[in-house]
């Protein structure tokens, strides 16, 4: 039976994304069985793979972490708990017994042969067999491969959802939950403390750990088959489990929410960065790209979101600084959202280009976070429209994620006219614009395909 990964479990173990790996499927470069990597093979395709360097099991976690300068969710930890560790150890250690009882099989089924083979006196072959059993086992580079392997499966559970095929890594203290939004994934939930029942998800195999108690009662049905609440538990295997996700705009409610304002910074002249932090118990669900009503001080205004749905409770927007006079820190903002319609292709299976200019940025931002956090690499080219002799507002930032995803071009330029002359052809793009009205007719002169445009009513 060879030995099998999945491609999550394959990327991280040779310190690359896992679009790199499936781009390598895709191109022929590695071959796959039953929709997964056998060892020897990871190895052929990445030969430098330094097995014994531990840092290349952080690879992909810096190359996110870079990319989106956040933690993400709070209080994250790199342990999980004590008895989530003990869990994990008690199940590997019971593969382990069984591992070592096939393998005592085998032995003993080799002697017997080789027994067998003096017995029926044919000396070359027992001369060779002998020799073979008795030549000193070497750790050869896919043991030692899986001995990673092993090392992460006590750190980290994987779980795969079901009908989607999303898959993400549960680590740290998370639960499912948590873990399941911090990797983008769009899954339902509600007050995340075990009340509404909102996020119960069916295990369809694995084992998981409840780490926190909660009020909400299961059917007899639902206990019957198997339904966990996915904001109580975690995963000590990794998991199947069947759960609902959005996918579209109308799948997630309208809601409200009290924030507070966290932090007011000046990003340039005209615009600074509000902060908002959700209650403890209400995180705001929305999909990246979409726009929230805000209210303070008698004023309501529309702004996009311009942090991922990954960040969790902070909630990030670039606002006009006309209204930073009429807010100050720990201040309550009533915020209503999700609105509008510009999120994600589902899955982004085409290379995208998102066009901005200084008032487009923050939901391109937040679909670019969302891309980054959800594993999936088909960005292909940020371009920022702008006149100005001056750098756009977040340029470092566009620049750390070029150093950060290989795949991704960034250009400044002061013509959408450079789009078409680097891609005269655009039928096989995902393009995504926002910005100004300047930006939005510009474009619909140039570009002929069809595109996705961030519309606001009122105030950007
Ligand atoms: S989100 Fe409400 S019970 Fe889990």
């Amino acid at each position: 039976m060879p030995q099998l990964l999945s491609l999550s479990r394959a990327a991280r173990l040779v310190g690359v994304t896992r679009s790199k790996i499936q781009k390598k499927i895709q191109n022929g470069e590695l071959s796959t069985f039953e929709g997964k990597l056998q060892v020897t093979e990871l190895l052929r395709a990445y030969p430098e793979t330094q097995i014994d360097d531990t840092h290349m099991l952080e690879r992909v976690k810096q190359i996110k972490a870079a990319a989106t300068f956040t933690s993400s969710r709070e209080h994250e930890s790199a342990l999980p708990s004590q008895d989530v560790l003990i869990a994990r150890l008690i199940k590997l250690g019971k593969e382990l017994v069984e591992v070592k009882s096939a393998f005592n099989r085998q032995s003993e089924l080799l002697d017997t042969i080789n027994n067998k083979l003096a017995e029926f006196g044919d000396d070359s072959l027992h001369q060779w067999l002998s020799t073979e059993i008795q030549r000193s086992p070497k750790l050869e580079p896919a043991a030692q491969l899986l001995a990673n392997d092993t090392v992460l499966r006590i750190i980290a559970a994987q779980v795969k959802v079901i009908p989607s095929g999303h898959d993400f890594f549960v680590e740290g203290k998370d639960s499912i939950l948590e873990a399941a939004l911090r990797a983008g994934l769009a899954v339902n939930y509600g007050c995340e403390n075990g009340n509404c029942g909102a996020c119960k998800a069916r295990i369809v195999s694995g084992e998981v750990q409840t780490i926190r108690n909660h009020d909400y009662v299961f059917t007899d049905l639902e206990k019957q088959m198997n339904y966990q609440l996915l904001c109580s538990c975690t995963a000590i295997t990794d998991l199947t489990i069947e759960a609902a996700e959005a996918h579209n705009p109308e799948d997630i409610p309208l809601q409200q929410v009290d924030t507070k304002v966290k932090k007011l910074e000046q990003l340039n002249e005209d615009l600074f960065l509000l902060r908002l932090q959700t209650p403890r118990t209400k995180t705001l669900r929305f999909l990246a790209g979409q726009y929230a009503t805000l209210q303070f001080d008698n004023t309501e205004i529309q702004a996009f979101i311009a942090s991922c749905p990954c960040d969790g409770r902070n909630l990030e927007f670039h606002l006009s600084c006309k209204f930073k006079k009429n807010l100050k820190l720990n201040q309550i903002v009533k915020l209503e959202a999700p609105h509008g319609d510009f999120v994600l292709q589902e899955d982004l299976k085409r290379p995208a280009l998102f066009i901005t200019d200084d008032k487009g940025f923050p939901p391109i931002k937040s679909l670019i976070e969302h891309v980054i956090a959800s594993d999936n690499e088909t960005i292909n080219h940020l371009y920022w429209i702008t006149n100005d002799e001056t750098e756009p507002y977040q340029h470092n930032l566009c620049r750390s994620w070029v150093d950060a995803l290989d795949d991704l071009k960034y250009t400044r330029t002061q013509t959408i006219n450079q789009i078409v002359t680097d891609y005269p052809d655009l039928s096989n793009f995902e393009v995504y614009i926002a910005g100004s009205d300047d930006l939005i007719s510009a474009a619909a002169k140039v570009l002929t395909n069809k595109y996705h445009i961030a519309k606001l009513r009122g105030e950007k």
